[in-house]
């Protein structure tokens, strides 16, 4: 990654996509902006001065449709669902400095000026918008979809030659000016492979785009001309330079937009690498230093889609595992770039294997053994041995390597690099047997020994913190630290540098591991549940009573009857007073089910009574036994019990 684009010094200026409103986040959504998160931290703990934007697309047809369908004005929706997306953000602890709506009167102003300033150079110009159109599904339909005999391939209804006013973008301009800024700059795409995509794509020609739309109202009106709105993906794409200043804050402008890199899914490529570079050369304006281009998650191997009901929530993980356990693991698990596969066994494996096995253990056997030979106080100074040196080696090459891997958006390397070191700790160890030094009454080395073991952990707190900040902080804590490592530089960290005497806060385990017996039989539970809602477990798993003898249910006297007629009580929310015949004779009883059931529901209904309950007055009626009936644990829904045959009425239960 180019560090320092002219102009720039130490500033670092980096973005998310703007989400769509008429979505719930899920796991794709929080991989960009965790990955995202991780960069920004680290680029604050190399002493950069970082501004990090996300924030939500607001426009266009389909939040329009999405709204109707609810109900609702475009606005209404976007304010309702944008918390989603704020929320998720507080869950997973990213640090975002400011969060942009594409609706905000700011944004709306800068979209204006840029339309004008590029009609007024005549880069945009108004003309007509020729295709094939399906009236009721209001869509365009390109030639190469098109049915037979011109027909909608969705809903098989004839097509019609439409012309249509719009403005276009003259993009076609821009195109060997952008292939010279790629070749250039050789990391503007990443990764390679992207960029190798880009530039075939930008060799076979763009065409000048259409850019607005008279089909719909929920949009930024073309200024002048407001029968037309700005088309989503032109107003969407310049949020960059809104939140940057571009209109309002030149000082701003100045100091981040020369240091701007782009972090989307791979979905969104040629819009980002493509359109918009394009967008920015015609206003003058340098295009972004880099475009990375993320891969693209499926679930237990298939594609995420609500239709599947696959859609793995975010906020569901951070509760079960943690918000740190869930952001490690998908920048640990795939390659930062390719496809990746998402699945719950695989999360707790990692939480056992690298959290709990490798960094919690050598957090807690080194503290334990600090606790055990040293009465909880950082050793005295001591000279490293040979193994030490290498060790002490192996740590500047770590911090070396992290940074050139986080600079190329490798976070699955750099982590990989800091758990190398992690294990070289623990096997560390493992070759020195410390407990052993300390039998054998060898102060120097087992002090050797502990100071190194420490230094390790020290430096693995920094590194690890941007990925997974409350553990560093932890971290930091228990090994007797002051501060918050997040806050910290990492170019300030000096191996042996350490305070000796200075006392160490043993804590809570890092990373309880999880017992995968019981994790499956709660995973089986929870996946019965989703496939079959009358499957779902009962809230609390019952308790045993005391055991009965029959007698106890014998004295109990359950019997057959029919619902004859049912009546409400006046002012009763909750009772139904119901005639019912028990074949041997017809009683009253009152029952309390009347949030469940209609009248006309219960006419007729064969049920289960208890038939020699004790008489009670209920609002004043009296009732003479109880109806048998089961509600789930949050009380949404009640079934009556009853027979699977036709029985007697008046037969006993038994
Ligand atoms: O495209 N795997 O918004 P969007 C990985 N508003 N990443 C995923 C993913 C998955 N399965 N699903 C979504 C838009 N993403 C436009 C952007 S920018 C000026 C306008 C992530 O809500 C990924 O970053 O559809 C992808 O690019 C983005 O969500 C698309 O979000
Ligand atoms: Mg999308």
């Amino acid at each position: 990654m180019q560090e320092n684009a002219p102009g720039a010094k130490k500033n670092f200026y980096l973005t998310t996509p703007i989400y769509y409103v008429n979505d719930i986040p899920h796991i794709g959504h929080a991989y960009t902006t965790i990955a995202a998160d991780v960069m920004c931290r680290y680029k604050r703990m190399k002493g950069y001065d970082v501004f990090f934007l996300t924030g939500t697309d607001e426009h266009g047809q389909k939040i329009e449709q999405s709204a109707s369908a609810k109900g609702l004005t475009p606005k209404q929706l976007a304010d309702r669902t944008v918390v989603n997306f704020q929320d998720l953000w507080k869950a997973l602890g990213i640090s975002n400095d400011e969060f942009i709506r594409t609706t905000e009167d700011r944004h709306r102003r800068t979209v204006q000026a840029i339309f004008s300033k590029l009609l007024d150079q005549g880069d945009i110009y108004k003309g007509t918008y020729e295709g094939w159109y399906c009236v009721p599904c209001e869509t365009y339909v390109p030639e190469s979809s098109m049915g037979d005999d011109k027909t909608c391939p969705d809903c098989r209804r004839p097509l019609q030659k439409m012309q249509e006013e719009s403005y276009f973008f003259r993009a076609s301009k821009y195109v060997d000016q952008l292939l010279a800024y790629y070749e250039k700059n050789l990391k503007g795409v990443m990764p390679k492979s992207r960029y190798n995509e880009i530039v075939s794509f930008l060799r076979s020609g763009v065409r000048d785009q259409s850019i607005s739309r008279t089909t719909l109202k929920w949009g930024i009106p073309v200024p002048g001309d407001d029968k037309h709105v700005v088309y989503v993906w032109f107003d969407a794409l310049i949020n960059y330079v809104t939140a940057c200043g571009y209109l309002d804050d030149p000082e701003k402008f100045a100091k981040y937009w020369p240091s701007v890199h782009h972090l989307v899914g791979k979905d969104i490529i040629r819009f980002h690498c493509v359109i918009w570079p394009i967008m920015l050369l015609a206003l003058g304006v340098n295009p972004p230093v880099s475009v990375f281009a993320h891969g693209w998650w499926t679930v237990e191997g298939e594609k995420m889609s609500k239709s599947r009901g696959n859609v793995v929530d975010p906020f569901e993980m951070v509760e079960r595992y943690g918000r740190d356990p869930f952001r490690y693991f998908l920048l640990r698990e795939v390659p930062f770039g390719l496809d990746g596969d998402f699945s719950e066994a695989a999360l707790v494996g990692r939480i056992n294997s690298d959290l709990a096995n490798d960094l919690g253990n050598l957090l807690n056997r080194t503290l334990q053994m600090i606790d055990n030979f040293c009465g909880g106080n950082v050793p005295a100074e001591s000279e490293p041995g040979k193994i030490e040196q290498e060790i002490r080696e192996l740590a500047a090459r770590t911090v070396d390597d992290v940074d050139g891997k986080i600079s190329d958006f490798a976070f699955d390397e750099a982590l990989k690099s800091i758990w190398a070191l992690i294990g070289r700790g623990n096997k560390y160890i493992d070759e020195t047997m410390p407990w052993k030094l300390a039998k054998e009454g060898g102060e120097e080395a087992l002090n050797r020994v502990l100071n190194t073991l420490y230094d390790i952990l020290r430096l693995s707190a920094l590194l690890v913190a941007p990925f997974v900040p409350d553990t560093a902080s932890r971290l930091w804590d228990q090994l007797g630290l002051e501060g918050n490592p997040a806050e910290l530089s990492i170019d300030g960290f000096a191996w042996g540098e350490r305070i000796p005497g200075q006392k160490v806060k043993k804590g809570k385990v890092l990373f309880p591991r999880i017992d995968l017996d019981q994790w499956r039989r709660e995973k089986a539970a929870r996946d019965n549940a989703k496939a079959d809602p009358s499957k779902a477990e009962p809230e609390a798993v019952p308790e045993h009573e005391e055991t009965v003898e029959v007698e106890a249910f014998k004295a109990i006297e359950l019997r057959i009857a029919q619902i004859l007629a049912v009546e409400e009580i006046p002012k009763s929310k909750k009772l139904y007073k119901l005639n019912i015949d028990l074949g041997y004779e017809k009683r009253t009883i009152v029952s309390g089910i009347k949030e469940f059931f209609t009248p006309e529901e219960l006419v007729g209904k064969r049920i289960v009574v208890l038939a020699n309950l004790k008489p009670a007055k209920l609002l004043g009626v009296e009732s003479n036994g109880m109806l048998l009936a089961v509600g789930d644990s949050k009380k949404t829904t009640l079934a009556l019990l009853t027979p699977d045959k036709d029985i007697p009425l008046g037969s006993r239960v038994s």
